[in-house]
């Protein structure tokens, strides 16, 4: 949840720092702080509650004497509220020695019971306090050895952490070390940075090396030093970032939500790119796993919040296509409850960041229990994907916002290519009809250009007269009910309304209790051409809602006139396949959600309490 930098090299570190905070301060901003040993090797700290645009401007005010060591951390409170005391750098060893840290230390309290019998004084309430102190304790009782004192920290500590330090006594090293937490490092020329992800020094290099699990690292300028827990040198993976700094900067937009949304086209467009080879689905980094898609009899997705939803989308493609059994599981919820897994089962994680501790753990747990793993994961490097068998990367670019939107279309789209190969490899699905939904998927970048140039401007309209709504209903089947959920998602989550989700099918069997006169309702009708006839079951639901006085905002194919005597409005999505409409009608929720924000003068990249990467359970 906290974002983590740390530099070493030629250059004064303070901007560096700042800069790299900037791009991690969407993993948590309730306060940031940096250390700074400088030229005179005595070490500069400063750390301030709220945005680290308060750190920045304190710093432009009373600079702190620069050098060229330093680590920086914009947090996500979990011990202690957000204060100036509770932020990091934590100090220890008489000020001698900085601390950042991302992760819940979980037995902080008997550790901190054992250094206060001890005489050692506390000033904050957090758990990373308790590290630094340890820390300090074991350099003394290393003989000044920062590494050997850091390895014998971290092995008494349980829990997720990344952890940096930095000494005044060591001018020019930075140790950091990780534990169900991301740690990256990024390789410069005679300098060297750390990171949460790459975001933090891709500015300055795209070279990068993913640390492993349970594994030290230190950094001079001349060079790189990993070693496991008990200090035995490991080899490490490069890898070379596939996207450059503006990728992760506004470029004009007015938030990174904004730019998202706008590039929800090319993050499925990019997705697709590679992976289809005269009309058929080819995913190269499916290589060699086709008799493992043979084997299966199951598949469990799992995942958390928007990329669950995504899950489910994805279920409906894969029981059609693949013709496999799918079930979807929250990700923490899963492995709190005996699940029946066996080498046949397939667990397809979802994640984004790659980094959700929850998805995390259940990957491992499955793993564990014998099942075969699949990651679709949108960040390079990232721990989720890297303990999985296999990997699906979405390539929807790095995504700022805490608002996942381009992600979520990118996920359907790796999830829908996944189906098409199991149903091919499966002779599930022949090559024509393959060719045919290939086909089909090739033209929703296009589709939803069409929406964001239409509609945008009509919804965000909408947006703003309802900006004194204090309650939205979504409703939607088959496929548009994950589509109705993630509309509900999206407008607590950046606007602060009550907003709730349901199967429109469900209805009659509770919410309809909730319709009164004027409440909000968006439905996602299906097209009128599929031969189901849920079109007509869903415009009855409107029916049904209408009649006890609820304002009813459709969103319906183009030419669906059906609807038209029952909307109060209607937002328009272009033709498509019934397992392809939720690429198209997820995007005039999002826009919608951003534009009620926006009326309601709220930050839509960064809402209260949340953060883009949850490293924590
Ligand atoms: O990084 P992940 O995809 O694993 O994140 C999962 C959820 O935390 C995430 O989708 C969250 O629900 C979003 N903020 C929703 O917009």
């Amino acid at each position: 949840m906290c974002g983590i930098v740390g530099y070493v090299g030629p250059r004064p570190s303070t901007d560096i720092l700042l800069s790299g905070l900037a791009r991690l301060e969407y993993r948590g901003y309730d306060s940031a702080g940096i250390a700074v040993i400088d030229d005179a090797g005595e070490l500069g700290m400063r750390k301030r509650a709220g945005k680290l645009g308060i750190l920045r401007e304190d710093l432009a005010r009373a600079p702190i004497s620069d050098g060229t060591t330093g680590i920086g951390h914009t947090r996500w409170a979990t011990h202690g509220g957000p204060t100036d005391g509770n932020a990091h750098p934590h100090l220890a060893d008489e000020g001698k020695l900085a601390v950042i840290h991302n992760g819940i230390i979980e037995n902080f309290a008997a550790l901190k019971a054992e250094l206060v019998s001890e005489g050692y004084d506390f000033v904050s309430e957090t758990d990373t306090e308790v590290a630094a102190v340890l820390l300090g304790r074991e350099y003394r009782a290393n003989g000044a050895d920062l590494e050997a004192a850091f390895r014998a920290t971290v092995s008494r500590l349980d829990g997720a952490f990344t952890l940096l330090a930095l000494h005044r006594e060591h001018p020019g090293l930075v140790v950091g070390a990780r534990r169900n937490s991301p740690l990256v490092i990024g390789l410069g020329e005679g300098e060297n940075f750390l990171g949460s992800d790459v975001a933090a020094f891709v500015e300055h290099t795209r070279s990068a090396l993913a640390i492993g699990q349970d594994q030290i690292v230190a950094i001079t300028p001349g060079g790189v030093r990993v070693t496991d827990f008990d200090g035995d040198p490991v080899e490490v993976e490069p890898f070379e970032v596939t996207w450059d700094a503006t990728a992760a900067e506004k470029g004009g937009w007015s938030s990174f939500m904004a730019k998202e949304v706008s590039e929800e086209p090319e993050a499925v467009a990019n997705t697709i790119r590679g992976r289809i080879s005269d009309g058929a689905v080819a995913i190269p980094e499916l290589d060699g796993l086709d008799d493992l898609f043979r084997d299966i009899d199951r598949i469990l997705v799992i995942a958390c919040g928007t990329a669950a939803y995504a899950g489910q989308v994805g279920k409906y493609a894969l029981e059609q296509w693949a013709r496999v059994p799918v079930d979807v599981e929250l990700a923490h919820e899963f492995r709190y409850r005996d699940p029946v897994l066996s080498p046949r089962t397939l667990v397809v994680s979802i994640s984004q960041s790659g980094e959700t501790m929850d998805t995390l753990m259940a990957v491992k747990y499955a793993s564990e229990r014998g099942a075969r793993t699949l990651s679709i994961c949108n960040t390079q490097g990232a721990t989720i994907p890297r303990e999985s068998d296999a990997i699906v990367y979405t390539h929807a670019g790095p995504e700022v916002a805490v608002a996942s939107t381009k992600a979520f279309v990118a996920q359907i789209t790796a999830l829908y290519l996944l189906a098409l190969h199991i149903g091919s490899v499966r002779g599930e699905l022949t090559a024509v009809e393959s060719a045919q939904h290939v086909r089909e998927l090739e033209a929703i970048p296009a589709k939803i250009q069409r929406i964001l140039d239409r509609e945008q401007e009509h919804t965000t309209q909408l947006a703003h007269w309802m900006a004194d709504t204090r309650s939205v209903l979504f409703l939607g089947r088959h496929v548009g009910f994950p589509i109705a959920l993630e509309g509900a998602l999206k407008l607590k989550e950046i606007s602060y309304i009550h907003a709730e989700g349901f199967a429109a099918g469900e209805l009659k069997h509770g919410p309809i209790a909730l319709i009164e006169p004027g409440q909000p309702v968006f439905v996602i009708v299906p097209s009128p051409r599929e031969s189901s006839q849920l079109h007509d079951k869903v415009v009855s639901n409107i029916q049904e809602i209408r009649a006890r006085g609820a304002r009813v905002i459709v969103v319906a194919e183009e030419g669906d006139a059906a609807v038209l005597p029952f909307a109060d409005e209607v937002l328009r999505i272009p033709l498509a396949g019934p397992l392809f409409e939720p690429l198209l009608a997820v995007v005039p929720l999002h826009i919608f959600a951003m534009g009620l924000a926006t009326a309601k003068g709220l930050d839509v990249d960064q809402p209260r309490n949340l953060a883009k990467s949850v490293t924590v359970e």
